[in-house]
This record gives structure tokens, sequence and C-alpha cells, in this order.
């Protein structure tokens, strides 16, 4: 029974196809792995501020006026999330200018009845930094 060819005989060798198996399920699992870094290094708005310096300026504007006081970046508060208006407006060519308008003019209708108020002490180019930087917003599951 312990004879070693018996062995060899009820443990044949690998087929070659399982070789390849093998490497694609590695593969995918670096994949993967890699993945989940990339969607971690991208978490919050300061690493993204950090990913995207020149919009950094527009995350400063949009904490210092208060805006915070009425939307959260991933919640819904008074007004819809940072993250739902750039999800929402991310493919119009002209989301920019049109987030920047509604930010000084104010808004309503677009995702409610509560009127979010104008901002008439922020200039043009302040709420074009600020739209920037609100599109540039993923929401945590997303980040690809
Ligand atoms: C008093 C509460 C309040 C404050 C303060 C506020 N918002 Fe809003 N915001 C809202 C509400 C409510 C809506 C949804 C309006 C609607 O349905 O059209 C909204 C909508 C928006 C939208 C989307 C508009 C659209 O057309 O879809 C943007 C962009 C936005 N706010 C940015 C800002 C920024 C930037 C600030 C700070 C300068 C700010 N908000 C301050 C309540 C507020």
């Amino acid at each position: 029974m312990t004879d070693p060819v018996d062995d060899e005989e009820n443990y044949p060798p690998r087929p070659r196809w399982m070789g390849w198996a093998i490497a694609v399920v590695m593969a995918a699992a670096a994949l993967g792995v890699a993945h989940i870094g990339w969607r971690i290094m991208q978490v919050s708005p300061a690493e993204q501020a950090a990913q995207h310096p020149e919009l950094a300026g527009g995350r400063k504007l949009v904490e210092a006026s208060d805006c915070m006081r009425c939307h959260g970046w991933e919640r819904h508060y008074v007004g819809p999330s940072f993250v739902a208006i750039a999800e929402r407006y991310r493919d119009r060519p002209d989301a920019a200018e049109h987030l920047a308008r509604k930010i000084r003019e104010g808004s309503v209708g677009e995702w409610g009845n509560t009127i979010m108020p104008r901002h008439p002490q922020i200039d043009q180019d302040q709420s074009l930094q600020m739209a920037r930087w609100l599109l540039a917003t993923r929401p945590a599951e997303q980040r690809d």
C-alpha cells in the first residue's frame, strides 16, 4: 500500500488547463484588490482635493459659505447631497455653468419643493469654482 508507484497512479499530474484557470482567478483577485484600494484612496473630500489641486479653491469656498448647513457630501439634508448633484449633472456639457448660476440665483423644483436661497454675495468666478468642485465629488461606493 505504501508503494510510491501506487501513489503516482492515484494522483495524476494536474492537467494544463488548471494552471491557466488558477492564473485567471489570481489575476481577477489582484484586480479586485486594486479596485478596492483605488476606491479607498478616493473616499473623502479632503483626499479628492489632494487629487484635484486645481479644484481645492472651490471646496474652500463651499465650506466657508453656508452650503453645509443644508447640504451633506453624501447625505440628503435640506437639499440634495453634493454627490447626488454631481451624479445627475456630470454628463451635461454645461453642468458647471448651470450649477454656478443656481448657486448665485437660488433654485427650487429641481429636487423638490424646498427652496435654495440666492447667494448674491458669491460672484461668478467663485460660483464656478464651487460648481466644478461639486461636480468632481463621487459617492464612496461608485468611485472607479
Ligand atoms: C437653506 C438651505 C440651503 C443652503 C444654505 C444652500 N442650499 Fe443648495 N440647495 C438647497 C435645496 C433645498 C436645493 C434643491 C433645490 C431644487 O429643488 O431646485 C439645493 C440645490 C442645490 C444645487 C442643485 C441645483 C440644481 O439645479 O439641481 C446646487 C449645485 C447647490 N444647491 C449648491 C449649493 C451651494 C454651493 C451652496 C452654498 C453656497 C448651497 N447650495 C447652499 C438648499 C440649500
